[in-house]
């Protein structure tokens, strides 16, 4: 597994963020778990076009930086900081700016890939979030989302470090999980060719 790429993917556009720190347990746990590379696409650090439909190669700089991280990785962890119960506006615009092998461009990257889902909210009332919002934007590109989530409220930080152990082994135990459902899914052909029903 050293030779796959974990692409960890922050939905926040702030600099100093707690899905950040979330994302990077997971992907630290992954690597040290399973020698794969990882790298980070934080939206904070990209100045992204809004989604108009103009299709992958048309974009440049920053959005066409982000969608190559997104082509070139073989796994996902997503996380997303829970905006009016719902996943961020920014992490939507992303969305929709990555193909699903259709008019937007001949590449799908999320197709019958394997994606880890978390969130961070102020509290834990919204949690249910990653599983009723986000994951059914992975189910429309066809991906295979691991099936725990993972979540973390205001609580479970101090400043910006997190600190509530149980959350933090969720967060580790996420990051290996989905690297081991990649190997499963590279080990079946029914898994890597399912795809979106339509
Ligand atoms: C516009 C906005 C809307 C928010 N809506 C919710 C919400 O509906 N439920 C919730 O639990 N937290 C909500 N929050 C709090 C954030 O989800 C929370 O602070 C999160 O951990 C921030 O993540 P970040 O530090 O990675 O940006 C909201 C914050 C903002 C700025």
């Amino acid at each position: 597994m050293a030779d796959r790429t974990l692409l960890g993917i922050v939905g926040s556009v702030s600099a100093d963020s707690r899905t950040r720190t979330a994302v990077e347990r997971a992907l630290e746990a992954a690597a040290d778990a399973h020698g794969v590379e990882t790298e980070l696409l934080h939206l904070a650090d990209y100045d992204l076009a809004t989604a108009d439909g103009r299709g992958i190669d048309n974009y440049e700089g920053d959005t066409a930086d982000a969608l190559q991280l997104i082509v070139e990785a073989d796994a996902y962890v997503v996380g997303t900081p829970v905006y009016r119960g719902s996943y961020s506006g920014a992490l939507k615009n992303l969305l929709d700016m990555v193909p699903r092998g259709q008019w937007q461009g001949d590449v799908a990257p999320f197709e019958n890939a394997a994606v880890g889902l978390l969130a961070t909210g102020a509290t834990d009332h919204h949690f249910l979030a990653v599983d009723q919002e986000l994951r059914p934007a992975f189910a429309f590109f066809g991906a295979h989302t691991v099936g725990g989530a993972a979540y973390a409220t205001a609580d479970h930080f101090e400043e910006r470090e997190l600190v509530e152990e149980p959350v933090r082994e969720r967060l580790e135990t996420l990051g290996e999980a989905t690297i081991e459902l990649a190997a499963a899914i590279d080990k079946s052909e029914a898994l890597g060719s399912l795809g979106p029903a339509i």
